[in-house]
Parts: C-alpha cells; structure tokens; sequence
C-alpha cells in the first residue's frame, strides 16, 4: 500500500480563506485524498498531536492556536508522500520558508504557519490513528492514475 500522512489545515488557514488553495495544489500534485474531516480540534487532542514538543517554549501557544478554531484534518496517500508534502509545505516559519511552498507563499509568522504535516513514517502511522479509525480511510481508484504516475511503473 502507498504511504499516507497526515495534513492539518490549520485554524488560521481557515480564518484567513486558503482551505481549498492549500488542499488544491495536494490535488494537482496527485497526491490521493483519502480521509478528511473539518472539526475542532480539542485542546487534549493538540497536546497529544504535538506531545513530542512538551516543555519547550512554544508548546503551550502552539497547543492553543491548534485548537483555537476549527480546521481541516486530511489523510492524503501517494508513494513517497511524507517528504513530497513536507517539501510542499515548506521551512517551519513562514518567513524562512522559499517561494513557490504553502507556507513560502502565504505565511510570514513564525508558528502561525497554515499547515501540519507528519515528518516521517512512523509519525504519519501514529497521527493518523489519533484522528481516524480504519474505516474513516477510503481506499480507492482514481481514474486518471496512470496518467499521474506514468503507464510503465
Ligand atoms: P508541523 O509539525 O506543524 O507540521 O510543523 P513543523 O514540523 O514544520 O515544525 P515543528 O518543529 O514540528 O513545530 C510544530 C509547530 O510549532 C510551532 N512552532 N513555533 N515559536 C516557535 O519557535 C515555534 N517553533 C515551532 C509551529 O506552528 C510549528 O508548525
Ligand atoms: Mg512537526
């Protein structure tokens, strides 16, 4: 089975209008949606999502601002998904992240920063059970899948 990973369209991406911009370039990418729900997400929830940051500095503000609004939480599969979002979503801080990146393009905070996305594997497998069951997760067929990934892989 491909790789899949955890994006969260954060509170202030949805306050600030760039839900279906960030979720369209996943699409154009050709990444595969395959769970998504637009919740609020509870203040216990943050703190288990980010567990690995307890005690440092940011940590409590970080908790909070996840949880402020509601958001998006999507699982998106592909192969090699992990690295491919995270290079889409760009450095941590909008303001060092490049150009032409989710958070390059439209964040200039430091953890105001639009988009979640698991940083490895394990991390992915992890998170994703923290938002969904198993039977939350569609697998499917696209149509267009050998036009995305090339007839002869
Ligand atoms: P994320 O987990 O949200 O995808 O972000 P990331 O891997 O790029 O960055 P990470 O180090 O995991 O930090 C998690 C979130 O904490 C906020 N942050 N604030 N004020 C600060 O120094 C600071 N450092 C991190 C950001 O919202 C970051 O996305
Ligand atoms: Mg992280």
């Amino acid at each position: 089975m491909a790789e899949r990973t955890l994006i969260i369209i954060k509170p202030d991406a949805i306050q600030r209008h760039l839900a279906g911009r960030i979720i369209a370039r996943f699409e154009k990418k050709g990444l595969k949606l395959v769970a998504a729900k637009f919740i609020q997400i509870s203040e216990d929830l943050a703190r288990r999502l980010y567990a690995v940051h307890r005690g440092k500095p940011f940590y409590e503000g970080l908790t909070k601002y996840l949880s402020s609004a509601p958001a998006l939480v999507t699982v998106w599969e592909a192969d090699g998904v992990v690295e491919i979002a995270r290079k889409m979503m760009g450095a941590t801080f909008g303001y060092e992240a490049q150009p032409g990146t989710i958070r390059g393009d439209f964040s200039s905070s430091r953890g105001y920063n639009l988009v979640h996305g698991s940083d490895s594997l394990k991390s992915a497998e992890h998170e994703i059970k923290l938002f969904f069951g198993p039977d939350e997760i569609i697998g499917y067929d696209v149509a267009d899948a050998p036009w995305l990934y090339g007839k002869n892989d």
